[in-house]
């Protein structure tokens, strides 16, 4: 946690943002990226690569698949690290805006909405019980319209 926040302390000084604002109790004002390195990269890394061997899921090339279908756009943010993370609806919203074509463009639909306050309210006070299961139906209907989605 240490390399990570002198990371993202360099990072920010590298961008310009105050480092100041890398405070990792409080998303306020940081940019989606560093919210992702401060709140999503200590399980999923900075590059989306996750440790795939400790049931932390690769996201590149990945979730850009999900975002075209309905179920598949809402659990991106219903996961427990979004849902539970201490990031704002808005900040959610602009993490996971942010995070998709970052890691997985190519994937992606080329005309995506980005992700809403509103949205990610709705979707985080609605997480399905079982994420585990929900995930294989998210695949499994992306599948069906002819998406080989592993
Ligand atoms: C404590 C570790 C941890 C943190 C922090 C975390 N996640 Fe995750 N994430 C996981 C695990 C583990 C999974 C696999 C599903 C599950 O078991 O919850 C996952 C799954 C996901 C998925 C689904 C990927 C797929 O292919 O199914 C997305 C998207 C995601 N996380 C985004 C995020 C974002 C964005 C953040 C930060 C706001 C975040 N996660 C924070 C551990 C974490």
């Amino acid at each position: 946690m240490r390399a990570l926040a002198a990371f993202v302390t360099a990072l920010a000084a590298a961008t310009g943002a105050a480092p100041a604002l890398a405070d990792p109790a409080a998303g306020h004002g940081n940019s989606p990226r560093v919210n992702y390195l401060l709140h999503c990269a200590g399980c999923h890394l900075a590059d989306g690569a996750g440790k795939p061997d400790r049931g932390i899921p690769d996201m590149r090339g990945q979730i850009g698949h999900y975002l075209r279908t309905p179920d598949g756009r809402a659990y991106l943010a219903q996961v427990p690290g979004v849902a539970n993370s201490a990031l704002s609806n808005r900040e959610i919203a602009d993490v996971l805006t942010w995070m998709v074509p970052t890691f997985s463009r190519a994937e992606a639909p080329a005309a995506s909405p980005p992700y809403t306050e509103a949205e990610v309210a709705a979707l985080r006070a609605s997480v399905p019980a079982d994420i585990p299961a929900e995930r294989a139906r998210v695949i499994a209907r992306l599948n069906a319209i002819g998406l080989a989605v592993r």
